[in-house]
Parts: structure tokens; C-alpha cells; sequence
């Protein structure tokens, strides 16, 4: 019954609750498994992608109730908005399971009494505090009052401790063999934290669990015994089994089955990674091979939700960027194991810099110049020397370690070696300085050989960020004269040397808009810069150091602040683009001497306004005797270059 080809890749997303519109925490879970699903497709593996809703039990019941509304008619407006956010973020999902689909239910009811006749389902007695006004059980670890009773947490009023008869899964045989699972398949849970996790819990010992409920009307019923309805969590874990087929596409199931990864959000890992597996245990099933808790996006530090008002609408930002930019911000700021603060500068700022300044500025550049100094003709020019075959070599060496990190689940570190990459390009763009061979007659050869790097370069790039950005690698894959899909080309088939000379290239318009804060947010900027901070410092580790991004700067211009002692507004070039900072050196330095000095500045500082000005960037300078002292470098290094 189990898979036995190494040609499938199965991924699912949780299945998502439908009372409520989603926001960016569970577009998040979905766009991981997108970036997964269609790197695996360019890997030659055929993939299901399974995503849908949790569409039953109290919690719908409920916020249907709340709106005067049946739960399916709830259900069916949600379900609809899910859609069109997954039509927006560009997913590709294969299948879209519902949980009040016919198949679904008859699977599940098929499971349950095949684990009742085995013994493992049993009717027995439930005990518990049962807050009447809401109609639920509460969770056990309420704390038991002094009176020695328990008051409801949702809504402060006194439960009654009630006996009721419900089945139960005897998930008590199941803690030997899960802990045997699990040391056997040390990769079963990811990351390794999280199975520690896990194993500790496990470990304290597993009571029987309580699976179906007579107080709910909105769920599947348990077959022959009708006034029980089953416990939605155990309703909702088997979409995994009936969404790919079980009971009702065998072809399809036996192909796919056992899924290579359920991508879950950290949450709900106890229920992915002890109850799933002891019910696939139960009905004998093989057991999934991966179960990937992901961190969570935190919005002021705290968990998105609706009760707090702290939840983020993925459609303000997708209305003003497109999918592309939420993608590649979603995928490439946090590791997908750890938490992530969601700031609109964050955000923002990774788009101008990586976006529009890194890659857009690359492909714009050097399609601009193909235009204008070959006709839009790409020609191969002289042979490679030692840099040209660096740029080469490196984008081969760059695609091994691609499909290293991504096997590994490593979207992020995947994302910031193609950056490097960019960069290594852009730099082999100035140090080469094209624009002045344009200028002499006799480098026409020289000048094809460096742009024809920097376009197959450019196709390469594209290729690699398709599974997180497929709507702008499409787009620059067909500036560049291709015309079939991205995804059409296989990974091992995607060389450097594909971009074919005579290809006719495309005038480019820029692929991602710049946006100034202001305008994002439609409010102020904070007017203070950051507090100073007392002497002492912690020590950080590299990564921390490195997410400073510290860049050469050339002074342009500098002037004074009208009504201020010291400070002047400086226009920097910073190698693709300018920016304005002020900074109080006004004191130590004229604004004519400044002028056409390189120093060291911070380009991915939070922006502050003083005296009406946006500061976007920060210098570097020794503060002694109140005076700020600016190292300026005394070799020449280009405007732009990385300081690390
Ligand atoms: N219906 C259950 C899952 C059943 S799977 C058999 C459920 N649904 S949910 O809609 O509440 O959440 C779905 C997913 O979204 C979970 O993986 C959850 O962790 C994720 N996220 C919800 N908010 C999130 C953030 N703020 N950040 C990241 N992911 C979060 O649970």
C-alpha cells in the first residue's frame, strides 16, 4: 500500500478553519509549501500539493451562530475568500480538500470503524467541567477554583462538572510504539527542537482521547450511533489520507501515500506528530515521513490573532506589490523553523534593497545596455577570461547548493546564496565597466562577452528564484527571448550556457516598484532617531553582525539644515542608487570638503525624519569630545561596495 517510487513528492498545508478570513500567518504556511512543491516539479518529481479547509465542528458552529448564518453557508463565503488569497499568492496547489466533501466523511467514517472493531475506538464515559453557556468542555488545565469548582475562560461563568458517553481512541497503546517511532526516525519531526519536543511529552505518558462529541451538531457522524458527532481534530487529520485519494482514487492514494512532508505551523504539532501517527498506526497505515513545525509571525511581538486586533491582511500589500515581493519577504527574512516579527519597514526595506536596487537594477542594467550597444541582439563575444568564467562556474556551483538548501527546507539560506550571487554579478558589472568599453571600438568583442555573462547570468537567476517568485522569474525569462514556461526547463537541464547567442531580448520596465514608507503606510514615519545606547554591549553572534548591511557611500552633495549647529544633508551614492541622510558632523566638516569623499554608511537602518528631512541611511563615525570623526577610505573602492 505504501509508495515505493522516489519520483513523488506529497506536501500538504494544515487544512485551514472557516470562521474567519485568513491573514498573513496562514498565507505563510501555504506560500512554503508552494515554494516546495514547485521546486520539486523543477526537479522532475510529480507532485500533489494538498491545501484545504477544516470546515466542521464547535468553533464554526459558533462564529456561524454569532453571524446569524448556517455553518455551511459560513463555510462556503470563507472557503471562497481562501480561494481567491491562494488565486492572488499564485499557488499551485494540485487539490483543494473540503472537509464536508462526501468522500472526505465517508473515509473518515470508514477509518473509525475500522479502529472500532479492532478495539482501538471504545465507548466509555467523558468526565468533565462543561461551561453550559458556551456549550463546550473545558480544556483540563483550568485551574480548579478554591470552592473546588472551575469557571469557563471564555466567558466567566461557573461549569458544571458532567459525565457524558463518548468514544475513545486508546492512544495509550500507542506511547511504546511512538517513542520507538520516533528514535528510529529522528527526522520525523523538524526541526530537531521540536521533536525533543515531542519525545519529553510523549514520555510523561498518553491518556486515551476522547474523539467524538454529542454537543456538536456540525461534524461527521459516528456510523450506527448517529447522536455522537466525531471530534473535528480527529475529522481533520485524515483530510491528509482522503485529499489524496484513500477510499475513493486508489491509483491515486497508493502513488502518493505516505506524504514526504506535512507542513504544519508549531501550534498544532502535537496533533501532527503524536495523535496522526498513532491513528495511521491504529489502521495500519505507513506513517508520513516528515512533519515540519514552522515558527510563527508575530505581529508587535505577539501572535496574530483577531482578539488581540493585531492580525495583517495580506491584501493591502498584495494590491500595491503583487504576490512576488510578500513571497520572496515571507520566505527570505526568518529561517522557516524560528519566529518572525512582521514590520512594514522590514518588509519594505528587503523590497528596495533586494528587489528594486539588488535584481532589479541587474536585469534592468544589463538588458538596457544589450539594447543599447548590440541592438537587443545577446552575442557571445570574445572568450571567457578568469572573471567571466567565475560568473559561470559560480552559477553551477550556486544551483548544487540551491537544491542542497531546499532539500533541507533551508528556503531562507537558499534565497541569501542567490543573492550573493546577484551581488557577485553586479560587482563583476562595475569592476568591468561595460559602459566604457562602449565607448572604444576596438572592445566591441570584449564588451558581448561581459554582457553575455551577465545575461545568462540573469536566466540562471531566474530559474532558481521561480519556486518563490514564479510570476518575475516567468517575466524576466521572457525579457530574455524565452518563450515557454520557466518551469518547463528541468534542474539538471538549466545551464549557464542555454541563454543561445542571436536570441533577441526584450526592452525591460522595472519589475518592482519602489515604494517610500510614507506612502505604504499612510502615516508618519517615528520623528526620533534611536535612542543612544548606553557604552556597554552585548555580545552578538556573525549572523547578527551580518544583518547590518553596510555599504561605500560618495558623498554627491552636502548642505546645511537651515536653523540647526551641526547637521547637513548629505545625498550619497551608494552604487545603484542615491539616498539622503542627516547627520550632526556639521561641527567637525564644511559641506565642501565632504564632497566627493567615499565613507561607510548603514543602508538598512530604519528611516527617521529630523527637521522634516527622511534620513534612509546612517555614516559611520568615532564620537570623541562630543565630535563625530569620519573614517573615509584612503583607497579608492567603488560606491556601493559591501563593508562586512
Ligand atoms: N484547522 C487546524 C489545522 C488542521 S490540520 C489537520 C488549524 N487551522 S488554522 O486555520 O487555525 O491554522 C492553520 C495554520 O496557520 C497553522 O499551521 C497555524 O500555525 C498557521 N498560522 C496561523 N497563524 C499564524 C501566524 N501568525 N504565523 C504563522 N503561522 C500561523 O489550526
Amino acid at each position: 500500500m505504501s509508495k515505493t517510487s522516489k519520483e513523488t513528492f506529497y506536501i500538504s498545508t494544515p487544512i485551514y478553519y472557516v470562521n474567519d478570513i485568513p491573514h498573513i500567518g496562514h498565507a505563510y504556511t501555504t506560500i512554503i509549501a508552494d515554494a516546495l512543491a514547485r521546486f520539486n516539479r523543477l526537479r522532475g518529481k510529480d507532485v500533489f500539493f494538498l491545501t484545504g479547509t477544516d470546515e466542521h465542528g464547535q468553533k464554526i458552529e459558533k462564529a456561524a451562530a454569532e453571524k446569524g448564518v448556517t455553518p455551511l453557508a459560513l463555510a462556503n463565503t470563507v472557503v471562497g475568500r481562501i480561494k481567491d488569497l491562494w488565486k492572488a499568492l499564485n499557488i499551485s496547489n494540485d487539490f483543494f480538500i473540503r472537509t464536508i466533501e462526501p468522500f472526505h466523511e465517508k473515509g473518515v467514517q470508514k477509518i473509525f470503524l475500522r479502529l472500532k472493531e479492532k478495539g482501538d475506538i471504545y465507548k466509555g464515559t467523558y468526565q468533565g467541567w462543561y461551561c453550559v453557556s458556551d456549550e463546550n468542555f473545558l480544556a483540563e488545565d483550568v485551574p480548579l477554583q478554591p470552592e473546588g469548582d472551575k469557571i469557563c475562560p471564555d466567558c466567566g461563568k461557573r461549569a458544571l462538572l458532567v459525565s457524558e458517553e463518548c468514544y475513545f481512541f486508546r492512544l495509550s497503546a500507542y506511547q511504546e510504539p511512538l517513542l520507538k517511532f520516533y528514535s528510529e526516525n529522528p527526522g520525523f519531526v523538524r526541526p530537531p527542537g521540536r521533536m525533543n519536543e515531542v519525545v519529553s511529552f510523549v514520555r510523561q505518558g498518553l491518556k486515551d482521547l476522547s474523539i467524538t462529541r454529542t454537543t456538536v451538531k456540525w461534524g461527521i457522524p459516528v456510523p450506527d450511533d448517529p447522536k455522537h458527532t466525531i471530534y473535528v481534530w480527529f475529522d481533520a487529520l485524515h483530510n491528509y489520507l482522503t485529499g489524496a485519494g484513500y477510499d475513493w482514487d486508489l491509483k491515486k492514494f497508493e502513488r502518493f501515500w505516505p506524504a514526504d512532508i506535512h507542513l504544519i505551523g508549531k501550534d498544532i504539532l502535537r496533533f501532527h506528530a503524536i495523535f496522526w501517527p498513532a491513528f495511521l498506526m491504529a489502521a495500519g497505515f505507513p506513517l508520513p515521513h516528515t512533519v515540519y513545525g514552522h515558527g510563527w509571525w508575530l505581529k508587535d511581538e505577539a501572535k496574530m490573532s483577531k482578539s488581540k486586533g493585531n492580525v495583517l491582511d495580506p491584501h493591502v500589500i498584495l494590491k500595491t506589490f503583487g504576490p512576488d515581493p510578500l513571497r520572496y519577504f515571507l520566505l527570505r527574512e526568518i529561517p522557516i523553523g524560528v519566529d518572525g516579527n512582521f514590520s512594514h519597514e522590514g518588509f519594505l526595506h528587503r523590497v528596495n534593497s533586494d528587489l528594486a536596487n539588488d535584481l532589479g537594477n541587474l536585469v534592468h542594467r544589463t538588458l538596457t545596455m544589450i539594447l543599447g550597444y548590440q541592438k537587443g541582439v545577446v552575442e557571445a563575444g570574445d572568450d571567457e577570461q578568469e572573471n567571466d568564467r567565475a560568473i559561470r562556474e559560480g552559477f553551477e556551483a550556486l544551483k548544487g547548493r540551491v537544491s542542497e538548501l531546499f532539500e533541507d527546507y533551508a528556503l531562507s539560506k537558499a534565497l541569501e546564496e542567490i543573492w550573493a550571487y546577484i551581488n557577485a554579478v553586479n560587482k563583476y558589472l562595475a569592476d568591468n565597466e561595460p559602459w566604457k568599453l562602449a565607448q572604444d571600438g576596438t572592445k566591441k568583442q570584449r564588451l558581448a562577452r561581459i554582457l553575455y555573462q551577465s545575461a545568462a547570468a540573469i536566466r540562471g537567476i531566474s530559474y532558481l528564484i521561480y519556486p518563490v517568485m514564479p510570476g518575475s522569474a516567468q517575466k524576466i525569462w521572457n525579457l530574455l527571448g524565452e518563450t515557454k514556461a520557466v518551469a518547463e526547463e528541468p534542474y539538471e537541464g538549466c545551464r549557464f550556457e542555454n541563454l543561445r547567442t542571436g536570441t533577441k531580448i526584450q526592452r525591460p520596465s522595472p519589475l518592482f516598484p519602489r515604494v517610500a514608507l510614507k506612502d505604504f503606510l499612510q502615516e508618519e514615519v517615528p520623528s526620533s532617531a534611536a535612542p543612544k545606547k548606553e557604552e556597554r554591549m552585548d555580545i552578538i553572534n556573525f549572523d547578527e553582525f551580518k544583518r547590518m548591511d553596510l555599504r561605500v557611500g560618495e558623498i554627491l552633495k552636502a548642505e546645511k539644515v537651515p536653523g540647526t549647529d551641526k547637521l547637513l544633508k548629505i545625498e550619497v551614492n551608494l552604487g545603484t542608487e542615491k539616498r539622503t541622510m542627516v547627520a550632526g558632523v556639521g561641527d567637525v566638516y564644511t559641506p565642501e570638503e565632504m564632497v566627493g569623499k567615499k565613507l561607510i554608511v548603514i543602508v538598512n537602518l530604519k528611516p527617521a525624519v529630523i527637521r522634516g528631512i527622511e534620513s534612509q541611511a546612517m555614516l559611520l563615525a568615532a564620537e570623541t569630545g562630543g565630535k563625530a570623526i569620519i573614517p573615509f577610505f584612503d583607497r579608492d573602492v567603488p560606491a556601493g561596495a559591501k563593508v562586512k
